[in-house]
């Protein structure tokens, strides 16, 4: 994903050095149906995926999600804090088995195998008691949930094996949530080990406790909105970045502040730079708006959020003398001053790039229509300068 924005960052300068834009706009309509197809597989990618979900009908997205999503995203998407989540991708799973028993089973086969299983958790929504069963003498249930075994495999003795277990308010409603880690992460290592998970509510006595009292939603007799999911927190490797910003103080320093125009005249190499194009080579470099419009594109049917993010592009010159507001590199002011002198021929000023760049996070609808929380490195410019 460096790679694309490098390339895409050496792209700009290359067409802010030479032709102007309106020269690749042209082309891009002339090929229109090729180019297009080719420049969106390219852009799916970038966002890991070889073909488009294909998504049938509209479906809700878990409120949980959505609410994970405002949490770690701003309203573009950039994420907020980038050591809020611990790996770079939430998924959502519904129950499949959908019984009348308190008993589910996930279908993992949407998560890749080079993904780092970090934690899972199921989610069960608990139902208030039955009002006529309220005036109970029993005020916390012990609820265990267990990972089912296949006794014919591994010289299983048992049928099942505890996961997690915990006391809980007879009287309380809401989702409650169990950590299932080792049992998703035996299931990834073998698919076919995935016999579901039971769950066990006990009295503190640790008998059987009436399950009119104790209820969980199930996907087939209640809201949608209460079905039991597994989240699962994974990380695919693709995290690692040096231009990501850690420090929240350092984005405003070039970043939405035009760069205040030089003093004196402008020199004479900026005028050489300045083709035809209208809105002017001859600005100093600067972040300027670029809008990816996720409808545009197509994409709106399986991206929950965000609608579209603001890219940003670095546009403008990188003249002599160079200021420290266009941030230059050693390297780049040096550039400068060759190409300045003219001590060589053919060194170009140098380039208006992103040097800062902010990861944006998308919810979407997978393949198998679970819906996903995954964060791209390396999306947004944060600030441009001189490099
Ligand atoms: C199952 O037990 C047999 C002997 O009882 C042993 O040879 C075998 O290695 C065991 N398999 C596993 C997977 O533990
Ligand atoms: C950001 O700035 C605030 C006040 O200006 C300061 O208290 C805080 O420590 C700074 N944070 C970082 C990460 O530098
Ligand atoms: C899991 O879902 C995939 C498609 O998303 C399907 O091909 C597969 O058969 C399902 N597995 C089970 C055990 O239902």
């Amino acid at each position: 994903m460096l790679l694309f924005v490098i390339s895409f960052a050496a792209l700009v300068c290359t067409i802010a050095a030479r032709p102007p834009l309106g020269y690749l706009e042209n082309q891009f309509t002339a090929e229109s149906g090729e180019v297009r197809s080719a420049a969106i597989k390219r852009l799916l990618e970038v966002f890991g995926m070889d073909d488009p979900p294909a998504m049938h009908g509209h479906k809700q997205p878990p409120q949980y999600m959505l609410d994970l999503y405002n949490t770690v995203a701003d309203v573009d998407g950039v994420t907020k804090d980038p050591y809020l989540l611990e790996g770079n991708t939430v998924r959502s799973f519904f129950d499949k088995l959908r019984s009348e028993q308190v008993e589910f089973r996930f279908n993992l086969s949407t998560v890749a195998r080079t993904e780092k299983i970090l934690t899972a958790e199921l989610h069960l929504f608990k139902l208030r008691p039955q009002a006529t069963l309220t005036f109970n003498r029993h005020h916390f249930c012990q609820v265990s949930v267990y990972q089912l075994l296949d006794i014919s495999k591994n010289n299983n003795t048992q049928e099942k094996k505890l996961l997690s277990s915990r006391l809980i308010p007879v009287h309380s409603t809401g989702w409650e949530v169990f950590t299932i880690t080792q049992a998703v992460r035996s299931w990834m290592s073998d698919e076919r080990s995935n016999l579901g998970l039971h769950v066990v509510v006990q009295t503190l006595g640790g008998s059987q406790m009436d399950l009119k009292l104790i209820r969980f939603a199930s996907g087939r007799n209640h809201h949608q909105s209460k079905q039991p999911m597994l989240v699962l927190f994974t990380d695919d490797g693709s995290r690692s970045t040096t231009l990501e910003n850690t420090d929240p103080n350092d984005t405003e320093v070039s970043s939405d502040l035009p760069s205040p125009p030089m003093s004196g005249p402008p020199p004479r190499i900026a005028r050489s730079l300045d083709y035809s194009e209208e809105d002017g080579a001859s600005s100093p470099c600067q972040r300027q708006p670029l809008y990816v419009d996720f409808e545009e594109i197509g994409w709106s049917g399986w991206i929950v959020s965000p609608r579209g993010y603001n890219a940003y592009h670095c546009k403008g010159s990188c003249p002599f003398p160079l200021g420290q507001n266009m941030r230059p590199t050693n390297h780049a002011t040096v550039q400068s001053i060759i190409n300045a002198l003219k001590l060589i021929k053919g060194i170009d000023t140098p380039c208006c790039v992103p040097d800062k760049l902010f990861s944006i996070n998308l919810l979407y609808f997978d393949d198998a229509e679970n819906v996903v929380l995954k964060q791209y490195n390396d999306m947004v410019a944060g600030s441009c300068g001189c490099h």
